[in-house]
């Protein structure tokens, strides 16, 4: 063996060992938890669950604020009125409740809007128990849409800002609209711009901007990515053109009926989508991989195994060599390994079961997962 290779060997072995990690994962029946993964020197790596903190309630999702170490989670047990907890992230592994409040928080922080409701809430940071709705938006449909079970009023999925921070967009999943809203920066007031408009049956779901000029969104029902030039009329709304349409599956081949994307996420020049029940791997579902053009073209790349069911969220880490998935269904926090070079996923380096699991289409299980970092 030639020195070159053998300091090739050598330095990832070196670097495994100082790795460990922390993630943390919400579950549907009330925790947040934080896990830590070890590597030993072998290269062999292992999820451990760290501690466990219950908050009550179905915390739907996470929102991380770095800076301040916190953690925003709406909670989907109530339907219009969701309460969102405020949890500081683990010292020692410990998390502290630092609030919880009615409505849904906004400010610092983007956040969403998860569940059955049609309305989307802003609030104030940080989040007291006298926390009050800074401003509702309350949002009905003429009739149903196209597809009436999962489209029989609006139901804004995700709500997140342009990288500018002027506006906001909400992906409606029951009214076939990207909503756009222009924020008042003095008082965070929204105000309406008017919505992208997509084929009745689309289903946008959650979406993610690749710089400020191209925007991505996952669409739940017709089980499609968008891609969008985006742009900022100088008085005026942001606009959106619609650039592509492609299936999460190799060949853009058509998905199995019951899938439903989950979430699309963006690392340098690739642009990642989980596949809920697909099935490509069964009983295991599929993340898909999408290089990016210069002008963000999608082409896709391939699918990987997501090592369980359900892969609601995901999240890539900083150094861009991780990918965490959080499989629902079954549970389980599943890391795999990411080239940040290639943008390839694979091999699947750890898993572990957190909490019960839960049934296919039910609101248990597994809801969140992210990077302590
Ligand atoms: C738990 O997490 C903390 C960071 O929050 C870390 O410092 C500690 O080493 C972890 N403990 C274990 C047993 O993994
Ligand atoms: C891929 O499939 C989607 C959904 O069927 C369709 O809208 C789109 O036009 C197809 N794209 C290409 C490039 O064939
Ligand atoms: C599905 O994922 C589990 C857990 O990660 C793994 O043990 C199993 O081998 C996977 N099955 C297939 C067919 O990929």
């Amino acid at each position: 063996m030639s020195p070159p290779y053998m300091l090739l060997g050598i330095l990832p072995a070196l670097l495994d060992v100082a790795s460990s990690a922390n993630i943390f994962a919400a579950h549907y029946s009330g925790t947040i938890n934080s896990l830590t993964l070890t590597s030993s020197s072998s290269g062999a790596y292992s999820l451990s669950l760290n501690s466990s903190l219950s908050i009550g309630g179905q915390p739907s999702w996470m929102t991380w604020d770095s800076a301040s170490r916190t953690i925003y989670m709406p909670d989907e047990t109530g339907w219009g009125s969701a309460s969102s907890f405020a949890v500081s992230a683990a010292t020692n592994g410990k998390f502290t409740l630092l609030g919880k409040a009615t409505g849904l928080p906004l400010g610092g922080v983007a956040n969403v809007v998860y569940g059955q409701t049609s309305t989307i809430s802003t609030l104030k940071l940080p989040l007291t128990s006298s926390s009050k709705t800074l401003q509702s938006l309350k949002y009905t449909m003429n009739g149903k849409g196209t597809i009436p079970s999962r489209q029989d009023a609006p139901h804004p999925h995700h709500v997140f800002p342009d990288p500018t921070g002027a506006f906001l967009l909400a992906p409606d999943l029951g009214a076939d609209l990207i909503r756009i809203f222009k924020i008042d920066s003095a008082s965070g007031k929204l105000t309406d711009c008017p919505s992208y408009v997509e084929p009745g049956g689309t289903g946008p779901r959650h979406g993610v901007f690749w710089g400020k000029d191209v925007l991505y969104v996952g669409n739940e029902l017709a089980n499609t990515v968008h891609a969008f030039a985006v742009s900022y009329p100088a008085s005026g709304c942001l606009t959106l053109t619609r650039t592509q349409s492609l299936t999460s599956l190799p060949g853009n081949k058509t998905a199995p009926t019951g899938t439903k994307i989950g979430e699309v996420h963006v690392k340098d020049n690739f642009l990642y989508v989980s596949n809920r029940r697909d099935l490509s791997f069964s009983p295991n579902d599929s993340i898909a991989t999408f290089s990016l053009s210069a002008t963000g073209a999608m082409n896709f790349v391939d699918i990987i195994s997501s090592g369980g069911t359900y892969p609601r969220t995901f999240s890539i880490n900083n150094a861009g060599d991780l990918m965490v998935i959080g499989d629902q269904t079954t549970a389980n926090v599943v890391v795999v390994k990411r080239d940040p070079v290639t943008g390839k996923l694979g091999p699947q380096l750890a898993s572990l079961r957190v909490g019960v699991t839960g049934n296919a289409e039910n609101d248990d299980g597994l809801s969140s997962v992210l990077w302590d970092e």
